[in-house]
């Protein structure tokens, strides 16, 4: 029997268009002849549809066409069926459309990338594909993710944070706290977008407060951390879990502005998503460097109990030739499947693998201990339904 697997998509998130490319790159490069491949999307609002007509980006122009031919669904868990039923129900209709083995989720950014969707995987016990919740909470927040590298001895650079509110409230000692810890020129990033969303440069006090003010607009909690200057970009795949983790090559992403933007890494050749940025691949710089980025790569994966397929960014300061981990995205566009192919290891390839590892993780899981069977409040006579809390 071939096993099925639930390709999830989309969801509340600004990367919801370049997640659709993402998931239909990854829907049509499954291997069809051992695996069942089930479109999940996830609309704007958080409602799942599934359907054939899901797997042609050609039909999300006009969505309201799409969703009329898909349908909505429920996914619940029938005595260990992860079963998908049409939504709402119908008394003329067997509401049934067919049961989940895995789940790929292929999203981006937050409410689904984050631990989110995980979360939800996670309570219906569905195996699925790449990190868990923490190390997708963890890949998300730009805060508690240098805390956890910088405490590991990884290379982060040097950061403030704090609340956007106390910005509001108390903008003197947020200047203090920033000037006293580094120096202009700054860049502000609000914690937990992505895309370059919100993050901006300042040169001084007064683009500082500018740039304050726009990433408060996407998040309640600030980082602001020094910009290098003479900056080249690298980035690296790691495919693998705690176990065993291997680096792809590493691209040197070609930027058309000041920072990496939006438009540079997705308007490039629009329906190509991430993949269709403009990179120098293999990237041009020495072969210890490689080596030292390579080996980041996978510590930084390994640190953060990721699996599955993941990308590191570094940022390289070119006076000093200092080498920094700069974010790891936990569900790299495109899956970093063009890193892989210039590795040696095909789309289909590396979708197998994410499928194997998946089952892997479920496998070990089902080995420790979620519950005892016993109720204790079923247990009479030994203060059983008093407890202790
Ligand atoms: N400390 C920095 N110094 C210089 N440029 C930076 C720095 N941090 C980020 N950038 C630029 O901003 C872009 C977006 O920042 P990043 O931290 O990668 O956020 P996002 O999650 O939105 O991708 C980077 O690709 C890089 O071009
Ligand atoms: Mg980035």
């Amino acid at each position: 029997m071939k096993i099925n697997v639930g390709v999830f998509f989309g969801g509340r998130s600004v990367e919801h268009e370049i997640s659709i490319i993402s998931a239909l790159q990854v829907i049509h490069s499954i291997d069809r002849n051992k695996y069942n491949v089930v479109p999940v999307y996830i609309t704007k609002r958080g409602q799942f549809y599934t359907g054939n007509d899901l797997e042609d980006i050609q039909n999300y122009k006009d969505l309201d066409r799409l969703l009329s031919r898909s349908k909505q669904i429920v996914i619940t868990n029938h005595d260990g069926e992860k079963v998908m039923t049409e939504y709402p129900a119908s008394i003329f209709r067997k509401g049934r459309l067919g049961t989940l083995d895995v789940a790929l989720p292929v999203v981006h950014g937050t409410n689904v990338e984050d631990g989110c969707l995980q979360g939800y995987l996670e309570m219906l016990d569905i195996p699925y594909a790449g990190c868990n919740v923490l190390s997708s909470a963890l890949g998300m927040d730009k805060i508690a993710m240098r805390m956890v590298l910088k405490e590991a001895g990884l290379p982060v650079l040097d950061y403030v944070w704090f609340y956007s509110k106390r910005w509001f409230s108390d903008p003197t000692g947020v200047y203090a706290d920033i000037e006293s810890k580094l120096d202009y020129p700054l860049i502000v990033k609000p914690a937990n977008s992505g895309s370059s969303v919100g993050i901006t440069t300042a040169d001084n006090r007064e683009e500082l407060e500018d740039a304050l003010d726009l990433a408060s607009r996407f998040s309640n909690r600030i980082i602001v951390e020094h910009k290098v200057v003479n900056l080249r970009e690298i980035n690296c795949s790691v495919l693998g879990d705690y176990e065993k983790a291997l680096p792809s090559v590493c691209e040197e992403p070609i930027s058309t502005e000041k920072i990496l933007s939006y438009k540079d890494k997705y308007m490039n050749e629009g329906s190509k998503g991430m993949s269709g940025a403009a990179r120098q691949l293999p990237a041009n710089i020495p072969d210890d460097q490689t080596a030292l980025i390579q080996d980041l790569a996978v510590k930084t994966f390994q640190v953060l109990d990721c699996s599955g397929v993941s990308r590191i960014d570094f940022l390289i300061d070119g006076d000093s030739g200092q080498v920094y981990v700069n974010e790891i995205n936990t569900i790299p566009g495109s899956l970093s499947f063009y890193l892989w192919e210039a590795t040696g290891k095909s789309f289909t390839e590396l979708t197998e693998e994410l499928i194997q590892l998946a089952l892997k993780r479920t496998r070990e899981r089902d080995n420790l201990v979620f519950s005892y069977d016993t109720n204790i409040l079923a247990m009479k006579g030994k203060g059983g339904a008093k407890g202790l809390k």
